[in-house]
């Protein structure tokens, strides 16, 4: 690996100031001032320090990202832009997503280099559980949250598993009958919209719209605000990342 990567994956600075600590001769490998960001090291078996501690090799990253609407969970599309394109870490060639989240949705979206953990928290053993908050069109009251407790038939072999609902607010607003660029107003019709976190602990394709289906309720808005005990960082706006903090990493690993 090169040397200025293994620095800016392991020791959180950008490329920019590995280049400028290079410089400056802050850097040894094996004891030995280093200045060529090029040179190539074995980050298991090379000892290196920078500003006068040894820089350890992280095997593991995970990142957290608050996924944007219109970009697919994917490593690559031909067509479409995909969660990577705005991923700027030196390591972003390991990354992959955990688990998927459809393109309309937004939210919470952990991206890993380690195979078997992405594996273990999205195998139907574990339950890992995941919170959606939604805008819902309709009417969601006491006998949803019951439904959803007991578990839905979203036409799969088996019901949903029980799942917890808990209502924000229901509010009547005035929904346009359609989009007009033009002045003139536009007509409306009264609507009922409900806000709602969904604390699911299954992945199936689409499951929070289709328990609402089942139920004759349409999500109209959908994001992720938390997995794996792992809540979204209320600060990273759409589009944004920053890596798990060690607590956050120590959780996932505890988990399963
Ligand atoms: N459920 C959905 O319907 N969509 C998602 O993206 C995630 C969960």
């Amino acid at each position: 690996m090169r040397l200025d990567k293994f620095l800016a994956g392991c020791a959180g600075s950008t490329r920019s100031e590995v280049k400028k600590q290079l410089k400056k001769g802050m850097v040894l490998v094996n004891h030995v001032v280093e200045k060529h960001p090029e040179r190539q090291i074995d980050p298991e078996q090379d000892c290196i320090e920078l500003a006068g501690k040894t820089v350890h090799w992280q095997p593991f990253i995970a990142l957290m990202l608050n996924k944007p609407a219109g970009v697919v969970t994917a490593t690559e599309d031909k067509r479409q832009k995909t969660v990577m394109d705005g991923i700027d870490h030196p390591r972003k060639k390991e990354l992959f997503p955990v688990g998927r989240l459809d393109i309309d949705t937004e939210g919470l979206l952990l991206l890993l280099n380690d195979g078997a953990l992405a594996h273990r928290m999205l195998s139907p053993r574990h339950h890992v559980d995941k919170t959606y908050y939604a805008k819902v069109l309709g009417y969601v009251d006491e006998q949803d949250v019951e439904a959803f407790a007991r578990g839905v038939d979203i036409g799969e072999k088996a019901p949903t598993l029980p799942a917890k609902l808990e209502i924000q607010s229901v509010k009547e607003v005035e929904q346009p009958l359609w989009e007009t660029d033009s002045d003139l107003e536009t007509p409306t019709e009264p609507a009922t919209i409900s806000e709602i976190y969904l604390t699911i602990c299954e992945g199936k394709f689409h499951q929070v719209k289709r328990m609402f289906e089942a139920r004759g309720k349409k999500v109209i808005y959908l994001k992720r605000v938390k997995m794996a005990g792992i809540a979204l960082d209320d600060t990273l706006a759409p589009g944004e990342w920053r890596e798990l903090t060690n607590e956050e990493m120590e959780r996932l690993q505890r988990l399963c």
